[in-house]
């Protein structure tokens, strides 16, 4: 059994993440962070160095080791799901759970990081809005689970994953 997550940047899948991997006692994994070990390069720089179309690749790639695996919360790259053939795998992998936000949200977590390329824009509010806009209807599709983290402590949006997971 292993527990996906898939939403937006700023969504909360890392911390969340590591959070509910330490209740299961499951391993946490971070598909971003295993593509930038297996690449010995940063996001930042495989986008600006080989494009977008190239991350892409990458992040079909590093699924394939995933698919044996058991015990795992791995959190996903915020475009993660929209391939098809990586949903394809995933679901094959464990349950999808989206962590949702909503766009005033993600903006107020995410604007004064700078290490998501995406938003290396002028107007990173508008380019929020954009592209959430064009993803929801698909992570919501994908998702078996959708968690509205807007308004939810860390601890409380754990709290539902659980809930759910044991009621199944
Ligand atoms: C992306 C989200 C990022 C990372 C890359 C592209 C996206 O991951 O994969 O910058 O397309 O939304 P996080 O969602 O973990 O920030």
């Amino acid at each position: 059994m292993n527990i996906i997550l898939i939403g937006f940047m700023g969504s909360g899948k890392t911390v969340v993440g590591h959070e509910l991997a330490q209740k299961l006692g499951f391993e946490y994994l971070d598909t971003d962070e295993l593509i930038e070990k297996q690449s010995s390069t940063s996001i930042s720089q495989i986008f600006s160095e080989k494009g977008e179309e190239h991350f892409r690749e990458l992040e079909t790639q590093v699924l394939q080791d995933l698919k044996s695996k058991d015990k795992l919360v791995i959190s996903t790259g915020g475009g993660m799901v929209l391939k098809p053939e990586n949903v394809k795998i995933l679901k094959g992998i464990g349950s999808l759970v989206l962590l949702w936000a909503n766009p005033e949200k993600i903006y107020s977590r995410v604007k004064d990081e700078t290490h998501r390329p995406l938003l290396k824009v002028e107007d990173p509010k508008a380019k929020i809005e954009e592209i959430l806009k064009f993803r929801e209807p698909i992570y919501k599709k994908v998702a078996d689970l959708v968690v509205d983290t807007s308004n939810l402590s860390v601890e409380q949006v754990v709290e539902e994953i659980l809930k759910w997971q044991k009621l199944r």
